[in-house]
């Protein structure tokens, strides 16, 4: 199974927490990591070499830190520039169908802000709606997203390891996250 991470961090340098992540990514056979930023800082993704790349792999990964409980920027563009009518989605946009699609997000803040009763009142799967639906038009599948939550203050003990799982995770046979779980 061919694995591509597009990695859609502004400053993968000074990232903690999915550079890490990045790098245990890399250590594994068969999987690809892009920096996205570092390949488009002004934007103007190469779309043709993205959609090559993309039709390649079996299991497409989008990994982010978590911001204003949506990903950063630059992954909105991806989604509105690769992702084209009579590709990715239209009577004959079946390029990515039955390829699997995974979410790896970090969001900042501990995960016990995410869960209905507290004060984001809505949990990290719930805030990844979006992607779920868009997985639906281009007929991907949806996997259960990896998450590795209080990033912005993660103890290293507990980074080293989320990477493990993470690492593990990319190369594992992969539940569907159901439509409303
Ligand atoms: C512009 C911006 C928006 C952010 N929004 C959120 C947010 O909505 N929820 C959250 O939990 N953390 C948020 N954060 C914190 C980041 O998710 C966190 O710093 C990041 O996941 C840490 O990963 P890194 O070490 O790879 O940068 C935000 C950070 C920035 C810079």
């Amino acid at each position: 199974m061919k694995t591509l991470v597009l990695l859609f961090h502004p400053n993968s340098q000074s990232s903690n927490a999915n550079r890490r992540l990045a790098e245990a990514a890399n250590t594994k056979e068969d999987v690809t990591v892009r920096d996205m930023y570092q390949l488009y800082p002004n934007f103007q993704i190469d779309v043709a070499q993205e959609q090559r790349l993309l039709e390649k792999a079996d299991r497409i990964v989008l990994q982010f830190p978590m911001y204003w409980y949506s990903s950063p920027a630059l992954l909105k563009q991806w989604e509105d520039a690769v992702l084209e009518y009579g590709w990715a989605y239209g009577s004959t946009g079946d390029k990515l169908q039955g390829k699997e699609l995974l979410i790896a997000v970090t969001p900042g803040a501990p995960a016990d802000n995410y869960v209905h009763n507290a004060n984001f009142k809505y949990t990290v799967t719930d805030l990844l709606r979006p992607f779920q639906a868009t997985n639906n038009l281009i007929g991907t599948r949806f996997v259960k997203p990896f998450i590795v939550a209080g990033a912005s203050s993660i103890k290293e003990a507990d980074l080293e390891k989320a990477t493990e799982e993470y690492a593990n995770y990319l190369t594992k046979e992969l539940e569907l996250l159901g439509d409303y779980e």
